[in-house]
């Protein structure tokens, strides 16, 4: 049987998932990155996570063995040129990603077709970075990949009914749900969570509540399973203000207009879990609301 092959560009936190739930479809996975070192860590977070999956078991050593195999590091993107699909997921930044996909263009056959996992770029301004708009896709994964069951398919302005037929036919085998979505600053679910958690940040500034209790309010009485400032950390101020800013910017309205609260803390260096403070203080290994951010 012919083996199918998928690159994907960047093995950090969302490339090294999307490999893994990728190759657990049985694709062979290259996945790509500047270095070894990195590449190296992106295979090493894979294998973790397949381990602590099978001392849950939710999958075998096999399965486990099988789904390794399948993945191959690289640092070289040439690798490219023998994949069906490529899937990037480098940093945040359109002239990274737009350097990238031009180079990409050149080395890939016409008939390969390129997705992007990018989070507030618009897919119709990245595809345009390529001769093949037609065969460029947003396929937005959400974080962490192996566990979460949404994937938003977001085809820009020249994308082909052929290349969303593709897509919507990997993310089947892959198991994931999708959603079709326009192309439209923060797509879908980015747009309606930061207005979630907005809102949250403006009650939190009027003193309408203390924050673990807004946490606690929308888990206990719309069962989130995180809170709004428990996911913020968990994703990332920096990351929320940009999605923001981004809203901001594309829709020039003034109700996405950025949390000053939020502002001050990405200023000030804490970013939440992966700086050890952000909305909570887990400094001490526990997570303790921040008294110097509220009322
Ligand atoms: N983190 C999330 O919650 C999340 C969710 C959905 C989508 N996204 C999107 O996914 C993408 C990646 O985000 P992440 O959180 O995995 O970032 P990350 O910082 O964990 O990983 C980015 C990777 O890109 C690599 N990279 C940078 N330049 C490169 C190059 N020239 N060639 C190859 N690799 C290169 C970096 O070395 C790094 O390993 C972004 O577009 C982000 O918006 C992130």
């Amino acid at each position: 049987m012919e083996q199918r092959v998928v690159m994907v560009v960047g093995a950090g936190q969302m490339g090294a998932g999307i490999a893994r739930v990728t190759a657990g479809a049985g694709y062979t996975v290259i996945l790509h990155d500047v270095d070894d070192n990195i590449v190296g860590n992106g295979i090493s977070r894979i294998e973790q996570s397949l381990s602590s999956q099978v001392q849950k078991e939710k999958i075998s050593i096999d399965e486990k063995q099988k789904i390794l195999s399948l993945i191959k590091g690289s640092t070289s993107i040439d690798d490219a040129g023998c994949a069906e699909m490529v899937i990037e997921a480098v940093f945040e930044e359109y002239d990274l990603k737009a350097r990238i996909f031009s180079v990409l263009d050149e080395i890939c056959p016409r008939e390969t077709f390129f997705a992007t996992n990018t989070s507030s770029i618009q897919i119709t301004r990245l595809a345009s970075t390529v001769k093949r708009s037609d065969r460029f896709i947003g396929i937005h994964f959400f974080n962490p990949p192996h566990i979460m069951r949404l994937v938003e398919i977001i085809p820009g302005l020249k994308t082909s009914r052929e290349t969303i037929g593709k897509a919507l036919l990997f993310v089947e085998k892959i198991k994931k749900e999708s959603v079709m979505v326009k192309d439209v600053p923060g797509f879908l679910v980015n747009r309606i969570n930061a207005a979630l958690r907005l809102e949250a940040y403006n009650c939190l500034m009027e003193g309408v509540a203390r924050l673990e209790d807004i946490d606690k309010a929308l888990k206990l009485a719309l069962g989130h399973p995180m809170g709004p400032f428990e996911l913020a950390d968990f994703v990332g101020l920096d990351v929320g203000l940009h999605v923001l800013q981004t809203l901001h910017n594309g829709y020039k309205d003034p109700k996405w207009r950025p949390s000053p609260l939020l502002e001050k803390l990405v200023w000030s260096g804490d970013l939440g879990c992966k700086t050890g403070k952000g909305w909570y203080d887990y400094t001490s290994g526990q997570k303790i609301p921040r008294k110097d951010v509220q009322f």
